[in-house]
């Protein structure tokens, strides 16, 4: 367990162990392994978030694949979805004719899924399909397709496991709901 000083102040609850999200990667492993049975699919990692959950799942799939990271941002240092993507920086590998499984842990409003989706195909990829920990449908406001999700999640700030309060945290190893009263002291800021 990774030292945090104030994490105790920070998490109201548990939201999901680590043998809960061991046993996630286990079920998409599986289902994975058998939808991409004889292709050769270069999985895509959306940093920073994604990175604790595309190691684990890749090594829960036997599959012959490649990976790479592109690096997109909605929200920088901010609560809330600024509604405009930036990529922040690409792929070293062309996507032309590949089939593409972008690896999230988090889709939202769906706008970051969305803007990497229209990129991928763009350029020429034969197919892209994403694979997300976990679906938060309350906020979402695109109607991008999510083709393999972990779990659903509420309305709720989650931490930990790649994701992040204020880019802290992503190295719990679980993933906790932050105290709301933590957040309405941000927005007070
Ligand atoms: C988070 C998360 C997704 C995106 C989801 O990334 O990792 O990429 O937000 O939100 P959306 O569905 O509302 O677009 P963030 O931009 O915070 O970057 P990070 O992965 O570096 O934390």
């Amino acid at each position: 367990m990774p030292k945090t000083d104030n994490i105790n102040s920070i998490i109201d609850h548990k939201l999901f162990t680590e043998e809960d999200i061991h046993n996630m990667c286990v079920k998409l492993g599986k289902q994975l392994t058998a939808d991409y049975a004889g292709k050769k699919p270069l999985i895509v990692g959306a940093l920073k978030g994604a990175i604790f959950f595309l190691t684990d799942l890749v090594r829960e799939m036997d599959v012959k694949a490649e990976i790479d990271f592109l690096d997109v941002s909605s929200y920088g240092d901010e609560m809330e979805s600024s509604g405009e993507v930036k990529l922040i920086s690409d792929l070293a590998t062309d996507v032309k004719d590949r089939d593409v499984l972008i690896v999230e842990d988090i889709v939202d409003t769906g706008l970051t899924l969305e803007y990497m989706k229209d990129l991928l195909k763009k350029r020429g990829a034969k197919s892209v399909k994403c694979c997300v920990l976990l679906n938060k449908e309350a906020n979402r406001t695109s109607d991008v397709e999510v083709e393999y999700s972990g779990s659903k999640v509420g309305n709720e700030f989650v931490v930990g496991y790649g994701l992040d309060f204020m880019n802290y945290y992503r190295n719990l190893r679980y993933i906790g709901v932050l105290k709301p009263e933590i957040i309405k002291l941000v927005n007070n800021k």
